[in-house]
C-alpha cells in the first residue's frame, strides 16, 4: 500500500538543509505532505517573523518535485490532527526533536533524521547581515 509521509518546519531563507531533509522524507513513502509553518505561529515560538512570508514560503515548498502537498501548520500543538486529516502512515522531523513526538507512534510511525551539519536559516540571516 501506498504510504503517505507528512513533515513540518519553517522553511524560511530555503536552503540545501531544507532540501535534504525534504528529499529524504519523500524517500520514505509515496506521497509527501508538508506542512508550511505559519507567520504567526514563528512569532509566538521565535518571536520575531520569518524574512519570507507564508505564502512564499508554501510556493517555494509546493514547486519542490518530491513534494505532493502542502498545508499551512498553524499550531505546533495539532501535528496528531494534522497526520489524521492527512492520512499519513509516517511522520519525520528533524533530530533536534528527537524523542517530542514519540506519543503519535500509536497513529503513526515516527521517524527522526538527522539534520545536515553547519547551515541553519538563523545562521545565514546572521551571516548575511554581518552579524557572524
Ligand atoms: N533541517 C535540516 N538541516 C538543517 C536545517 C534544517 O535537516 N541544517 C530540517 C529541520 O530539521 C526541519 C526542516 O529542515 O525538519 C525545516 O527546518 P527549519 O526550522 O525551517 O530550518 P532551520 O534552518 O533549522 O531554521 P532556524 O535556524 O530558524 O531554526
Amino acid at each position: 500500500m501506498a504510504r503517505t509521509v507528512i513533515t513540518f518546519g519553517t522553511f524560511d531563507v530555503f536552503h540545501v538543509g531544507h532540501l535534504r531533509m525534504i528529499e529524504r522524507a519523500a524517500a520514505l513513502g509515496e506521497r509527501l505532505v508538508v506542512g508550511v509553518s505559519a507567520d504567526a505561529l514563528n512569532l509566538r515560538k521565535k518571536g520575531r517573523e520569518p524574512v519570507f512570508g507564508e505564502d512564499e514560503r508554501l510556493a517555494i515548498v509546493a514547486a519542490l518535485k518530491v513534494v505532493d502537498e502542502v498545508f499551512l501548520e498553524e499550531s505546533l500543538e495539532a501535528k496528531r490532527d494534522y497526520v489524521r486529516q492527512h492520512r499519513a502512515d509516517v511522520l519525520v522531523m528533524g533530530d533536534d526533536w528527537k524523542g517530542r513526538f514519540d506519543e503519535l507512534a500509536d497513529v503513526c510511525e515516527v521517524v527522526y533524521l538527522p539534520r545536515t551539519p553547519a547551515i541553519s536559516t538563523t545562521a545565514l540571516i546572521e551571516k548575511i547581515s554581518g552579524n557572524a
